[in-house]
């Protein structure tokens, strides 16, 4: 019997992200490395070195039809330019390959629908990389809300404030309409879905702005967007490339007991027992809980974590989970909870926000 990991992996669009998934893949005691795909090998061959990717024993092709082809690999992994995902997708699927979608899934609402049936007609499983969503810190956050410890949620606002400029590896096809999108769907969007996971509401209605202040870009580099979600709670998702600041992803969840701000726990009318809640924490080796105050006056608990949405430390971006994840649901015959259909749903959002800001803050009812 062969002692090889049995599901075989091919990736295409060796750049920055590949190289995450590619190290993830070879730590997953489950999966091998079969076939990479760039345009050009010996660039593939240079990036693979200086994204320090792990050995292993892939070939190299400039065909993704050869990925396609190859009855040893069983998921293909898409980190190519935004606007190459949609199609690669559909066409892995047809050829009945599980699939590992960066984000945006997709580029419309067209694309979207398409991507999602081919994934339906094909049985496949799906995930999408909207992998913050593994994060320590995020994970304890829906802790919370799930839990009751925040009541009903009134208000989520999320902010994915990120000064991406020409230091980019990817800028040259980010920066276009054709292959970024939009701020949203280059971006953003990982804000849109944390909004929708963490505060358990879906967007019933929204209505957008945006403007442009960051020079080499197609589209506009700031859209705000105000939501109504389900249960008469509202939603607020920043998205921007404007500010003068390290990158940070702000989280902001009030419920009717206790409210997330960023790294503080706040109440008014009923306090919350710090004991109890260090009792409970489920990742206690990753999350600790202490005691602090907000402002000048109010006490707050605080959530201490090294592990930040925001963190730029490459082994803080939790690729690993995410590809652990999707494999684990081929091996036992479930669908990852992050898949296309639920991605879906975010990216919708995200799409006709940046309908809404072309027509200066129309209202859009989902
Ligand atoms: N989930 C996350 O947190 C996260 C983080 C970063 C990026 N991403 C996503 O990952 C994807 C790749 O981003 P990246 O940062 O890895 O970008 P990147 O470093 O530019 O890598 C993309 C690779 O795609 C290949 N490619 C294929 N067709 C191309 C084309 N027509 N134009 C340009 N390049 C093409 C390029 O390699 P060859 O030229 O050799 O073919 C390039 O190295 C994007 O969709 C991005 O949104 C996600």
């Amino acid at each position: 019997m062969s002692s090889q990991p049995s599901l075989g992996v091919g990736v295409v669009g060796i750049g920055w992200c590949a190289a995450q998934h590619i190290n993830a893949f070879i730590k997953n005691p489950h999966t091998r490395i079969v076939g990479l795909c760039g345009r050009d090998e010996a660039r593939t061959r240079a990036n693979l070195e200086k994204y320090e990717v792990l050995p292993h024993d892939g070939r190299i092709t400039t065909r993704f039809e050869d990925l396609l082809a190859d009855p040893d690999i069983h998921i293909i992994s898409i980190a190519t330019p935004n606007d190459l995902h949609a199609e690669q997708a559909i066409a892995a699927a047809r050829a009945g390959k599980h699939v590992l979608i960066e984000k945006p899934t997709a580029m419309n609402l067209d694309e979207l629908d398409r991507v999602s049936t081919a994934i339906r007609q094909a049985n496949v499983k799906s995930i999408v990389s909207f992998e913050l969503r593994f994060n320590p810190y995020m994970k304890f956050v829906h802790w919370l809300r799930e839990s009751g410890r925040l009541g009903n949620i009134r208000f989520t606002r999320v902010q994915y404030l990120s000064r991406v400029t020409d230091w980019y590896s990817g800028w040259e096809w980010c920066r276009t309409r054709q292959g970024g999108g939009s701020h949203l769907l280059a971006a953003g969007c990982h804000a849109v879905d944390a909004l929708r996971w963490l505060s358990g509401k879906e967007v019933v209605e929204l209505s957008a702005y945006q403007t442009h202040f960051t020079a080499g870009y197609e589209w506009p580099t700031t859209i705000l967007v105000n939501m109504k979600l389900q249960d008469e709670a509202l939603g607020h998702v920043s998205s921007s490339t404007d500010f003068q600041m390290p990158y940070t992803f702000q989280v902001e969840v009030m419920g009717d007991k206790a409210t997330v701000r960023d790294t503080t726990l706040l109440w008014k009318d009923e306090v919350v027992d710090l004991e109890e809640l260090q009792a409970a924490n489920p990742w206690p080796d990753l999350i600790s809980l202490e005691k602090t105050t907000y402002g000048t006056a109010f006490e707050g608990i605080r959530i201490n974590t090294m592990i930040m949405p925001d963190s730029v430390d490459v082994a803080h971006h939790p690729f690993q989970a995410e590809i652990d994840d999707l494999v684990d649901g081929i091996l036992t015959d479930r669908q990852p909870a992050l898949n296309v259909f639920d991605a879906e749903k975010t990216m919708r959002i995200c799409v006709l926000a940046d309908q809404s800001a072309e027509q200066g803050g129309a209202v859009i009812t989902l």
